[in-house]
């Protein structure tokens, strides 16, 4: 039980190093203080250029893999919970990083990129599923968050559709609604016509 705590923390301090926070002390600049304030791969992208969101995005999704990873490759036999769940906890607790990260005051970015590297190395098929589904999204509206809300419910959708374990079902429905949730002023903004736009993004209906 000891290794599956130790496992579950690192996923959480893996989870709070933020690619955007990191590279930006580097630069000097918080990003929170910028575009929609949000320290992600999309507010990098924004506001610093595609070089300097490329970096983050890599940071990101890394870390939400290597939590996994670590977590099924040394989660102990004999603790009641499986190597499965072991893994999905730690993509769970990585997000959790993500989002409110020991190492930069509690206020990171939305998760969504830390989630999508959980999946990477815990359910790597459905990565490209949502992948279009949110570029459907994305090149029809033009609009980033809207995009990841409906690829993030995908995700408990998915799980029921492919009729999928008790493991990969709870994290899909918990992930899928928590990356909802963090997205909820981006959909306030929606709502208010406030949201910024990628208007290069948006190929169709322009
Ligand atoms: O995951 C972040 C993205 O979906 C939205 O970012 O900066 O538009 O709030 P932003």
């Amino acid at each position: 039980l000891a290794l599956t705590a130790f496992l579950l923390l690192l996923a959480y301090l893996l989870g709070s190093v933020s690619g955007s926070l990191l590279l930006g002390r580097f630069r000097n600049i918080d990003i929170r203080e910028h575009g929609s304030g949000n320290a992600g791969g999309t507010n990098a992208l924004r506001t610093l250029g595609w070089k300097f969101a490329l970096g983050v995005a890599v940071i990101d999704i890394a870390k939400g893999a290597l939590a996994a990873w670590l977590a099924l490759r040394y989660a102990p036999l004999g603790t009641g919970l499986t190597v499965t769940a072991h893994g999905y906890l730690a993509a769970a607790l990585a997000v959790v990083g993500h989002v409110w990260p020991i190492w930069h005051g509690f206020r990171g970015g939305k998760g969504a990129a830390t989630g999508v590297g959980g999946l990477l190395v815990l359910w790597p098929w459905i990565v490209p599923v949502l992948l279009l589904v949110w570029i459907l999204v994305l090149v029809s509206t033009g609009y980033v968050g809207l995009s990841t809300v409906v690829a993030a419910l995908c995700l408990p959708l998915a799980a029921w559709l492919f009729d999928a374990g008790p493991e990969r079902m709870s994290f899909a429905i918990v992930i899928g609604l928590f990356l909802a949730w963090t997205h909820r002023a981006n959909l306030v903004r929606l709502w208010h016509g406030k949201e910024s736009r990628f208007e290069r993004a948006r190929l169709l209906y322009r």
